[in-house]
């Protein structure tokens, strides 16, 4: 089996792979025939053991950096943490602004991007809203809006290949509905949905309904400026997209992130958001530096893709099917329960995520080192 498959080959390949499974076949399912509100389960994780992790492949974390051009300015501005951000925060957010020809009243950062994606559930989650989403899809925002403050969540399955169905989904943005989240590329499928027909629903949907778009991988696109909402910000849309430094600039630990929104979005969302001043001197000067740096995002890039190339071949070896990524991570069925495939992995030092999903077990594996991915591929062969 060919690891270079495009996506419709793909699909026909796992149908056919799908006899072997014994827990259900991911490929065939029956979709749902209407969009239904849901309950949100709460996070649960099997007992990782970090401290004898040889291979943390939990988080989609970035191991290829930060940039030692950051990490330089950081150890630099070390000395000077003793004052707050202010200034560092003001010429990142100016930074941001200019990197996309907004004014800086476009622009909100935050502690991550989770720090923003909290103020957006606390401003849409009250009790009898509704926030409606992809069944599967990146739950944080969705989980806090739901589970904190009493939202509902309407979902709407993907299509068979794991991708946004824009159809189905715009008959949902309904009356009663008042926030649509979409993460792009989506987590956990990794898939980067077309660009045209995301913007042409949001350009209809965001007619009747704030749009959260949440594009924490795009940046694994050379060109992911051209895939943005962003330009749909910049037309006066009501879209707010959601950006982190956590993945291809490799800073999950430093707590950065930002959205931009018109104005009156924004001005929305300070309502429960810090604006930076929850952002470390170090973190907002690496971010400063980090974004100077076009060299390591390539390279970042380059190395994501050159891991990921093994994820692969591995994973056809052994006869495994898997859902073609356009991130740092890889989604795949497994032929085993999830917290038990989990857990054997974690005895072998290998730390990954698993997914219940249409009757199917999965594996979420975030791109490590090449040696991390060696570390994998060992402990993936006592069980495979
Ligand atoms: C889709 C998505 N959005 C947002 C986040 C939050 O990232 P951070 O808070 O580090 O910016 C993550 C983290 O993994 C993610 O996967």
């Amino acid at each position: 089996m060919s690891t270079a498959f495009n996506r419709r080959n793909w699909i026909k390949s796992s149908a056919l792979m799908a006899g072997a499974f014994t827990l259900g076949n991911p490929f065939e399912f029956t979709q749902p025939a209407h969009a239904h509100t849901t309950k949100v389960p709460p996070v649960t994780a099997p007992p990782w053991d970090f401290g004898n992790m040889k291979a943390r492949l939990t988080s989609n974390e970035n191991p290829f950096g930060p940039s030692p051009q950051a990490q330089k300015v950081m150890i630099d501005v070390i000395k000077d943490s003793w004052m707050y951000a202010k200034a560092g925060k003001d010429e990142l957010k100016k930074m941001i602004a200019d990197m996309w020809g907004v004014s800086e009243d476009y622009v909100v950062l935050g502690a991550g991007s989770t720090e923003l994606l909290m103020a957006a559930a606390q401003l849409y989650g009250h009790k009898g809203n509704k926030i409606l989403a992809a069944d599967l899809t990146y739950m944080s925002l969705i989980r806090r809006a739901c589970n904190d403050y009493g939202a509902e969540l309407v979902t709407v399955p993907l299509s068979t290949d794991y991708d946004y169905d824009f159809n189905r989904m715009s008959d949902q943005v309904r009356d009663d509905i008042n926030l649509v989240y979409i993460c792009n590329p989506n987590n956990p499928s990794g898939r980067l949905t077309d660009t045209a027909a995301l913007k042409s629903f949001c350009a209809e949907a965001s007619k009747k309904k704030p749009i959260f778009i949440d594009e924490a991988y795009i940046d694994y696109q050379k060109d992911a400026a051209d895939k943005s909402m962003i330009s749909l910000v910049k037309e006066g849309k009501d879209v707010i997209v959601a950006r982190t430094f956590s993945k291809v600039h490799a800073m999950a630990g430093l707590r950065i992130g930002y959205c931009i929104a018109t104005p009156q979005n924004i001005e929305k969302l300070m309502l429960y958001a810090t604006d930076g001043n929850a952002l470390s001197r170090p973190s907002a000067y690496g971010a400063i530096e980090t974004l100077k740096d076009g060299a390591f995002m390539d390279y970042s890039r380059q190395m994501n893709a050159e891991s990921k190339a093994m994820l692969y071949k591995t994973l056809t070896d052994a006869g495994y099917e898997y859902i073609p990524s356009d991130t740092n991570f890889v989604l795949f069925p497994i032929r085993m329960e999830g917290d038990r495939f989990v857990m054997e992995m974690m005895k072998r030092g290998v730390g990954l995520k698993r997914i219940h999903y249409r009757d199917q077990h999965f594996c979420r594996v975030s791109i490590g080192t090449k040696e991390n991915m060696e570390t994998f591929a060992e402990a993936f062969s006592e069980l495979s």
